[in-house]
């Protein structure tokens, strides 16, 4: 049985531009390639998780025009079900600017979220089946965050477990947290949401601590090349990245990461274990350029969680 999993968050284009370096202002750059495809971290962890073999559901609003079709194309051939997928002719479709460093393949984002910002609380009362028919729900923080604290507190009175990927960084109440069994920042996000710096694994303990003082029942923070720390708590431990090849580009890496947490957590693996599908999946998909597009299959996963 595939696990399910209720995705709320936004589907924007991507529009990513290569070049060694950001402009400064006033400046013009000549890049060095270009690509659009699709991007916004709910619809990439959705198709994630698809692809890492959940049943997952995307909740979220989409503009009637061209970058609509593209995002209805993706999940389509990702198998994503849009059953709460609102089309709205007021607004378009979001776009994101994506800085992809052709020295590193690390990125820098500017997101819009179009239709998507128009989410509310009602938008999840009319997903409440799919959400409370879930194993897991997932939200992060580019939809308004009354939409993912209705989403969360839905799951959370349900039994769901609960996932927040509390990207980008945004000032969070403790109540928000109470709601999340598992949170899952960046190395920056996590220096936000704490006010403490994450620099080393140990530092990330100490924030991944204030997490959790904070209410959250677990901190998963990812910490790029180094692999991610799980701290729960009474578990504290850090799962390796692995090295596949290559970084071509990072951007989405924290969505295939969390998208296969959700995925692996959804078919009852401990959470640690859960964590290691997920680095699999992170580690794969930097290797690749774009989005959504370089998310990884459920064969490709296990494959290199095999060879390791
Ligand atoms: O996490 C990466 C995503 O963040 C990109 O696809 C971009 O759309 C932004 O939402």
């Amino acid at each position: 049985m595939r696990a399910r999993v209720a995705i709320l968050g936004i589907f924007v284009a991507d529009l990513a531009f290569e070049a060694p370096r950001l402009p400064q202002l006033g400046e013009t750059l000549l890049g060095q390639g270009f690509r659009m495809g699709p991007g916004g971290k709910g619809s990439n962890q959705a198709v994630a998780a698809a692809k890492a073999g959940a049943n997952a559901a995307l909740i979220t609003r989409l503009g009637a025009d061209a970058f609509g079709e593209i995002a209805l194309g993706i999940w389509g051939e990702a198998g994503v079900d849009t059953a709460h997928v609102v089309r709205d002719s007021a607004r378009p479709t979001g776009a994101a600017f994506i800085f992809v460093s052709t020295r590193d393949g690390n990125n820098a984002i500017i997101v819009e979220a179009g239709a998507a910002g128009d989410l509310t609380a009602a938008d999840l009362d009319a997903a409440r089946e799919a959400i409370t028919k879930a194993a897991v729900f997932v939200t992060q923080l580019e939809q308004p965050i009354d939409a993912a604290r209705r989403g969360l507190a839905l799951a959370r009175e349900a039994g769901v477990a609960t996932v927040l990927n509390p990207a980008p960084a945004a000032e969070l109440d403790d109540a928000l947290l109470t709601l999340c069994d598992y949170v899952t920042p960046n190395e920056s996000e996590a220096a936000a949401l704490t006010g403490l710096p994450v620099g080393s694994v140990e530092e990330a303990r100490v924030a991944a601590d204030r997490l959790l003082a904070r209410g959250a029942r677990a901190a998963v923070l990812t910490l790029g090349e180094r692999g991610a720390l799980y701290h729960d708590g009474r578990i504290s431990d850090l799962v390796p990245a692995f090295a596949v090849g290559p970084v071509r580009d990072t951007t989405g890496a924290g969505d295939a990461f969390t998208g296969a947490f959700a995925t692996a957590l959804g078919e009852g693996r401990a959470p640690l274990e859960a964590v290691r599908f997920a680095c699999a999946a992170g580690s794969l998909s930097v290797t690749r350029p774009g989005a959504a597009a370089a998310m990884p299959t459920r064969a490709e996963i296990d494959a290199l969680l095999a060879e390791n």
